[in-house]
C-alpha cells in the first residue's frame, strides 16, 4: 500500500473517531438508552460498544471497501489490509459512570503496524500515531518520559480472568517489591496513551487482545518508547502478553515483570 492510501486512511479513521466519540459520549452520560449484558467474569458488552463498533467499521468501509476488520464485538478475520477495532476499552468503567474509556482503532498492512489512534472523549483528548511519522495529541507531537529509575517510576497494569489470579498477584509483588509504582486504572489502551504522553512510564500485562493493544503499541513507538513482540505467534485473534517502557526503565521493567523475557510462559488458561 502506497504512503498516500495509507494518509488517507489515517484522515478517514481520525474522522470516524470523532464521531465514535461523541455516540459514545451520549451513552456514557444516559443520554440515549444503554443495555448492559455480562459475556464472562467481569467481561462486559453494551449497546454502546454494539453501536460504536458499527459506526466506526460502516464509516471506515463506506470509503475503502476492500479493507478488513476485526472488532471486538462483531469478530472478523485476518486480511492483508486490516482495521483492528475496540469501540469501548474499558467496558467495565463505562457502565458504571468512571470517566476512564476510549475508542481504540488500528490499521495493519500485512503484519506491519501502520496507524492508531485512540480517542478519550470524556478528557477530550485525540491521540493519533502514523508509523514513521511520530504521535500526537490533540495535534501536539508526544514523546515519552525521561524516567531512568524504576524506583521513581509509575506503570499501569491490566488484569482479565483470561489469566489466572497468582500470576498477576505475583507480577503486582515484585513491582512493589521495586519499588515501582503502579495503576490499575482498567483501560489497557489508554494507560498505553499514557504512556506515549509521558503520564506513565510503562504498562504490563500477562494477557491482552489485539483490539485492546495494538493503536496503544502504535502510539508508544512513535513516541519514543518501546514495547515487546506483540505481533507474534497468534497475535490477532489469540493476544499476547504486553510490556510497554518508556527506554530508561526497560531493561528494569522487563526484568521486575518477566513479562518480556525469552521463554516466559504462556500466561493464557487453558
Ligand atoms: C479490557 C481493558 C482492561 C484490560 C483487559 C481488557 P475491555 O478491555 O483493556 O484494562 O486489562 O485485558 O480486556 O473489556 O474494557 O474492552
Ligand atoms: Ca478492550
Ligand atoms: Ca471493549
Amino acid at each position: 500500500m502506497t504512503p498516500q492510501e495509507i494518509a488517507r486512511r489515517f484522515e478517514a479513521a481520525r474522522a470516524v473517531a470523532v464521531e465514535a466519540g461523541r455516540v459514545a459520549r451520549r451513552y456514557f452520560l444516559r443520554q440515549d438508552p444503554i443495555e448492559i449484558e455480562k459475556k464472562s467474569r467481569q467481561d462486559w458488552t453494551t449497546t454502546a460498544d454494539r453501536e460504536v463498533e458499527k459506526l466506526i467499521v460502516d464509516g471506515i468501509r463506506s470509503s475503502f471497501p476492500e479493507d478488513g476488520f476485526l472488532g471486538e464485538e462483531g469478530g472478523g478475520s485476518d486480511h492483508d489490509a486490516l482495521w483492528v477495532i475496540d469501540p469501548i476499552d474499558g467496558t467495565n468503567n463505562f457502565i458504571r459512570g468512571l470517566t476512564e474509556w476510549c475508542i481504540s482503532i488500528a490499521f495493519v498492512v500485512k503484519g506491519t503496524l501502520e496507524l492508531g489512534i485512540i480517542h478519550d472523549p470524556m478528557a477530550d483528548e485525540f491521540y493519533a500515531a502514523r508509523r514513521g511519522e511520530g504521535a500526537t495529541r490533540n495535534g501536539t507531537p508526544l514523546q515519552v518520559s525521561g524516567r531512568q529509575n524504576i524506583r521513581e517510576a509509575m506503570v499501569g497494569v491490566g488484569f482479565s480472568y483470561r489469566t489466572d489470579v497468582e500470576p498477576h498477584a505475583a507480577l503486582i509483588r515484585r513491582l512493589l517489591d521495586a519499588e515501582c509504582e503502579y495503576r490499575r486504572a482498567g483501560s489497557g489502551a489508554l494507560a498505553m496513551a499514557h504512556i506515549a504522553d509521558g503520564r506513565l512510564d510503562g504498562y504490563a500485562e500477562l494477557h491482552i487482545n489485539s483490539w485492546d493493544i495494538l493503536a496503544g503499541i502504535a502510539l508508544v513507538r512513535e513516541a519514543g518508547g518501546w514495547t515487546s513482540d506483540f505481533l507474534s505467534g497468534d497475535w490477532l485473534t489469540g493476544g499476547n502478553p504486553i510490556l510497554a517502557a518508556t527506554p530508561g526503565i526497560r531493561e528494569a521493567l522487563a526484568e521486575v515483570t518477566g513479562v518480556a523475557a525469552a521463554g516466559a510462559p504462556s500466561w493464557l488458561k487453558t
